[in-house]
């Protein structure tokens, strides 16, 4: 059936601005890493996008890698974007990344030029488009010069290829390192994507602080750990879950008891707040004025829909905010 996208879209969500760009990025953005493949349901993965369109979802994140296979995300989201959102190109935020293994041989993975500027091409070409909104370095590469994989990032923006480069999975000093070459080169990073939710606060440590320092976004990815964050496996794993597929990256091995405690004990909390677990985690990483915008999976409509509606209640009191650290600290 032909796609009309619902017409208060734009009052469904909040819009953050991102660092100190011009860049307007919704609360909650939509990630394609999971569910998107070939190995899954493409009208699932299509009705997803179209609700999440819907909800006011702008920002829609892939990278080369995605599938599996890896590719495949990308064509099918471009699959997605021909049936039903062409028209709304400049109402929507696409990321591609590269930086992971895509292809044999020393040209397929890391932060060459060489690779990154071919990756980005390869990636147009599967979703269809002139451009992406934003290309990511996916990871520091201790092998190649900064200076070269951010030349990279800043050819594809003269090339009109991106419009604004990011870099994911960088820690603080190389983020600050890498804010300074783009700057030189005259394209600033709009955005960093680091991994952050209540079971994995890396960024707390130094990243933020440098984020803050250098007026980059922050784009929070596995903001519910990639489902662990919710209340789907306190009662063991459920059959369709991301741990009991074997192409998930969520391994049966890291669904433990101890983490099992910690978010029985935070499901209660979320409860009294009139919210569901996955609700309260995505208002958790948004508690800090600094995060941008928190970057989800899902793998049904429901989930889009839940995880939004976090969005009815942002507010923690500090008691509340108190006896979470405990249980996070395992007190
Ligand atoms: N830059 C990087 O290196 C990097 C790495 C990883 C991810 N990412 C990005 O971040 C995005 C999100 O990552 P993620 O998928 O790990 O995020 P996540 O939001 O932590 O986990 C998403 C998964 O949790 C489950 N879920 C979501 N909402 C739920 C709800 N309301 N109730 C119950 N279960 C729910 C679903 O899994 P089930 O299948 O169990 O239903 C869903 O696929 C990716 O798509 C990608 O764009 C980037």
């Amino acid at each position: 059936m032909k796609y009309k996208p619902a017409d208060a879209r734009y009052e469904k969500t909040r819009y953050n601005r991102c660092g100190r760009s011009g860049l307007m990025l919704p609360a909650v953005s939509l990630g394609l890493w999971h569910n998107f493949g070939d190995v899954d349901k493409f009208e699932i993965g299509r009705a997803m996008v179209r609700r999440a369109f819907d909800l006011g979802i702008t920002h829609f994140d892939l990278a080369n890698n995605y599938g599996p296979p890896a590719g495949s995300a990308e064509r099918n989201f471009g699959k997605i974007l021909k049936l039903d959102l062409a028209k709304y190109r400049d109402e929507m935020i696409i990321s591609t990344k590269a930086g992971y293994w895509m292809w044999p041989g020393p040209y397929g993975e890391w932060g060459s030029r060489k690779y990154l500027l071919a990756s980005l091409d390869q990636s147009l070409k599967r979703l269809g488009l002139d451009y992406v909104d934003i290309f990511y370095s996916h990871r520091f590469d201790l092998n190649t010069p900064l200076d070269e994989t951010m030349s990279a990032l800043d050819t594809a923006v003269k090339q009109g290829k991106a419009i604004y480069t990011g870099i994911s999975n960088y820690g603080p000093a190389q983020t600050a390192e890498a804010a300074k070459i783009l700057r030189r080169l005259g394209s600033p990073c709009l955005i960093h994507q680091p991994n952050y939710s209540m079971l994995d606060r890396w960024i707390e440590d130094g990243l933020l602080g440098v984020l803050e320092k250098e007026g980059i976004g922050c784009i929070c990815f596995s903001p519910l750990a990639q489902g662990l964050l919710t209340d789907k496996y306190l009662k063991g794993i459920p059959k369709n879950s991301r741990a009991a597929k074997p192409h998930g990256f969520l391994k049966r091995e890291q669904v433990t008891e101890q983490v099992l405690k910690k978010v029985s004990a935070l499901n209660t909390i979320a409860r009294k707040r009139g919210q569901t677990l996955a609700q309260m985690a995505l208002a958790w990483v948004l508690r800090d004025k600094r995060i941008t915008t928190v970057l989800i999976g899902a793998s049904r409509v429901e989930q889009v829909e839940q995880n939004i509606a976090a969005l009815n209640n942002l507010k923690f009191a500090a008691d509340e905010l108190e006896r979470i650290e405990k249980i996070l600290k395992g007190d």
